[in-house]
């Protein structure tokens, strides 16, 4: 079978910079039936500082890392890239890497940084066009305290809906090298939960995770390269295979393992692990969050998401995330996830792992003139000490639509203001039938 297969050469300039993580994502892209079968591979590198620019060369041509969070200490800054209409029908892309070792000291002995990634862009005899990649993503490093029992359970989705599952990266694939994974730290592949039990402060330090994440289907499907072969893939073969590779750092012990003393404990709002969210391209969905702890002083929210997120502080222990996507992420998921970070003289603690995933509806839905519409109006009193004249409207009706979409309307409703201050109504329409 001809296999086309693109290497990806991330030439490294800067000796410096030492590896954190990474975490890459792809979507298919472009007009299959004309047998283009293109992708948009999304990555996040995890590195140093973000004073090192890590540039490098796909095919010749240099490729630009965003930002997305740096943490304030400098210990680490992650940064997103993003490549299209890059790759051909069926291909393995191998990631080799020259010049980035991982920071030093790394307690279950990985010095170099590899990984490999398969990106499968065949369509799927299920669904007619080609596979989505399973989602997740991560801050560069997670810390725990060496005596606090802790679950660090990774947010894993597909888009096609196929069954995924993580596992420790495997040497003789060359996923990583060494692939030993952390003494310190066990696995569960259904879930993707790195459970760790307390330890005694010889284990304290920096280990590497190395996982790979894989979707399968729910049932055999064969897979066709255009105008080409057939390939059957049954319900235990992955279709694609993404590298997940980061830090947990075991810190010395704290004097309390209760949530909200010297580690951050989350308030409300602040969203479960796991919620699905809804926004429209252009339109900007804003997350607040919101943390305390007694014994400690919160210095920062740490976050993974898309480099077009931003974050403001709106207060002692809360954060907003704010995301206005673009059209080029229309009908796509992404990950979003994050740590609130406390510190106490030069210890740094961290709450627990939280992700949401964000699912970008193309535009507004304009109503058909062949489909019933419902439209009504609600009324809603709120009383705050702020300037309700001075609210961002967009960001406002957002969270009212998530809202009344938590109760069970359909997720094509459009919401409208349509009185202002001191009473604001606010109007509700559909077209949908159900
Ligand atoms: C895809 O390409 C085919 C053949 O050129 C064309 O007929 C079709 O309209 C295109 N579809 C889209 C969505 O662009
Ligand atoms: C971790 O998960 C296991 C299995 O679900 C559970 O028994 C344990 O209590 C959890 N530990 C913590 C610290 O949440
Ligand atoms: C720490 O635990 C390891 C393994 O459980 C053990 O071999 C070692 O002796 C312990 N060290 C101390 C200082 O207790
Ligand atoms: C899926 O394919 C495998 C290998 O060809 C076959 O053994 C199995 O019976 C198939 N399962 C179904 C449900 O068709
Ligand atoms: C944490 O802070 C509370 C309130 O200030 C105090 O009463 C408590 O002793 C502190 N706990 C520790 C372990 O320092
Ligand atoms: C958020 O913070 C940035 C600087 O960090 C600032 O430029 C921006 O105006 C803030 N946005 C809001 C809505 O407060
Ligand atoms: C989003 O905004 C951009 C720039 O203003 C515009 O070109 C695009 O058409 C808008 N997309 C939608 C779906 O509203």
């Amino acid at each position: 079978m001809p296999l086309s297969a693109l290497v990806l050469m991330l030439l490294v300039c800067s000796v410096q910079a030492n590896f954190y993580s990474i975490v890459v994502n792809y979507y298919p892209l472009g007009n299959v039936s004309t047998g283009s079968s293109t992708g948009i591979l999304y990555y996040k590198l995890g590195y140093s500082s973000c004073l090192y620019s890590l540039p490098y060369s796909i095919g010749g041509q240099t490729l630009v890392l965003d930002k997305v969070d740096e943490e304030s200490r400098g210990e680490w800054c992650q940064t997103e890239g993003v490549i299209s209409r890059l790759f051909s029908s069926n291909s393995i892309f191998p990631i080799p890497v020259s010049g980035l070792n991982w920071i030093f000291g790394i307690k279950n002995g990985i010095v170099s940084f590899k990984i490999q990634a398969l990106v499968e862009l065949r369509i799927r005899s299920d669904i007619g066009k080609a596979n989505t990649s399973p989602q997740t993503t991560i801050i560069p490093a997670i810390r725990v305290p060496s005596n606090c029992p802790r679950n660090l359970s990774l947010l894993m989705f597909d888009p096609d809906g196929d069954i995924v599952k993580c596992r420790n990266g495997d040497a003789s694939l060359s996923e990583c090298s060494p692939c030993t994974p952390p003494s310190v730290l066990s696995l569960s592949p259904s879930s993707c939960t790195l459970s760790f039990s307390p330890t005694n402060s010889s284990d304290e330090g920096p280990y590497a995770v190395q996982l790979m994440i894989e979707d399968f289907p729910r049932q055999n499907i064969t897979l066709t390269q255009t105008n080409g072969p057939q390939t059957i893939i049954t319900t235990n073969d992955a279709i694609s295979k993404m590298p997940v590779q980061f830090v947990v750092r075991v810190d010395p012990a704290v004097p309390s393992c209760t949530e909200g003393l010297f580690l951050p404990m989350f308030l409300p709002p602040t969203p479960a692990h796991r919620t699905q969210l809804y926004t429209y391209v252009n339109q900007t969905l804003a997350i607040s969050i919101k943390a305390q702890t007694l014994n400690s002083t919160i210095s920062e929210l740490l976050f993974s998401a898309p480099h077009t997120v931003t974050q403001n502080q709106t207060g002692p222990g809360q954060f907003t995330l704010r995301w206005t996507p673009s059209d080029s992420v229309a009908e796509q998921s992404h990950p979003i996830c994050f740590v609130v970070q406390a510190v106490l003289g030069a210890a740094k603690y961290h709450s627990e792992l939280r992700c949401v995933i964000v699912t970008v509806r193309k535009a507004l839905p304009t109503p058909s003139p062949n489909t019933p519409e419902y439209v009504a109006a609600l009324k809603m009193k709120f009383s705050s000490s702020m300037d309700l004249s001075k609210i961002n409207t967009n960001v406002f009706l957002n969270q009212i639509k998530q809202k009344l979409q938590s109760y069970g309307l359909p997720d094509d409703i459009s919401l409208r203001l349509i009185s202002s201050v001191p009473q604001i109504g606010v109007t509700v329409s559909s077209n949908s039938t159900t």
